[in-house]
């Protein structure tokens, strides 16, 4: 049964919060890092005769809830999917909006979040997008980089394959400098070069909107990560979802491997 987790009974261990389900007596990990992908804007306009925008201008409000949500819940990490390598492909015009309301949240961002304790942090080729918009996600990491609360990280320009070519080149670059040898590049070595350094791996991916594909996200951190799949598009989607997808995580036995 569905139970929301203000239900649950958490404890704080070094490593984890480990929820106590008070009806079965059981004992669960929640989930430190989450990633979601927040897919289904289109269709959700079409479905409500709309123009594509109109779902994107939906969508970025339910990212503002679940962000809430995920800070009010105790998610320690949450990576969202905003825009990636290969969404340049739309028409210009959807592109320029999906930018407009990303500015406005950046302005937004900046006046709220020095009341919230939420550490922003952005992921992706940052550097062929617009000065303003550079210099907004600049002061953004700047101003919350103290802040203790959730960190989140939001994926602009992100491309997984095109983050592990920059590692790539960030380590031949040391080899050729002889600050290391090719023999010292490590899985470790690997993952300190990428967007995500320093933080841990998604334990949960949530890709609403009923496609089943990772679209280039996270490659490298999701090797081990649990995938959640489901029928709502991203601007229908409620908090309850996201408890939904986190139970589910919860009773799903992680092996890496192991047995
Ligand atoms: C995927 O749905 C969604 C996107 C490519 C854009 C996501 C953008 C937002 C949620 C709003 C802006 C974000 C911030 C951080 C303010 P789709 O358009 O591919 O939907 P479809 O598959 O139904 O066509």
């Amino acid at each position: 049964m569905f139970l929301p987790i203000k239900f649950f009974l958490r404890k704080k261990t070094k490593d984890n919060d480990i929820l106590t389900d008070m009806n079965h007596n059981r004992e669960h990990i929640l989930p430190k890092h989450i990633g979601i992908i927040m897919d289904g804007n289109g269709r959700w306009a079409k479905k409500h005769g709309k123009m594509r925008s109109a779902g994107h201008v939906e969508g970025a409000q339910r990212f503002r809830e679940i962000v809430k949500y995920c800070e009010k819940i105790g998610i320690k990490y949450l990576t969202v999917y905003a825009f990636s390598t290969e969404n340049w492909r739309r028409p210009q015009e959807e592109v320029n909006g999906i930018m407009k309301l990303f500015k406005e949240y950046l302005i937004e961002a900046l006046t709220d979040f020095q009341k919230e304790n939420i550490k922003t942090c952005f992921i992706g080729d940052r550097s062929v997008l617009s000065k303003e918009l550079i210099d907004l996600m600049n002061q953004c990491e700047e101003d919350t980089k103290n802040k203790t609360g959730l960190v989140l990280n939001i994926a602009i320009n992100y491309g997984g394959r095109n983050e592990i070519v920059k590692a790539v080149k960030e380590l031949a670059k040391e080899c050729l400098d002889g600050k290391i040898l090719p023999d010292d590049i490590t899985e470790q070595s690997i993952s300190q070069h990428l967007y995500t350094v320093n933080q841990p791996d998604p334990d949960l991916i949530i890709r609403p909107s009923g496609e089943y594909r990772t679209s280039n996200f996270l490659l490298w951190q999701s090797a081990y990560s649990e995938y959640y799949f489901d029928n709502i598009l991203w601007p229908d989607y409620t908090g309850k979802d996201l408890e939904r997808a986190i139970e589910a995580y919860c009773k799903r036995n992680r092996r890496y491997g192991g047995i």
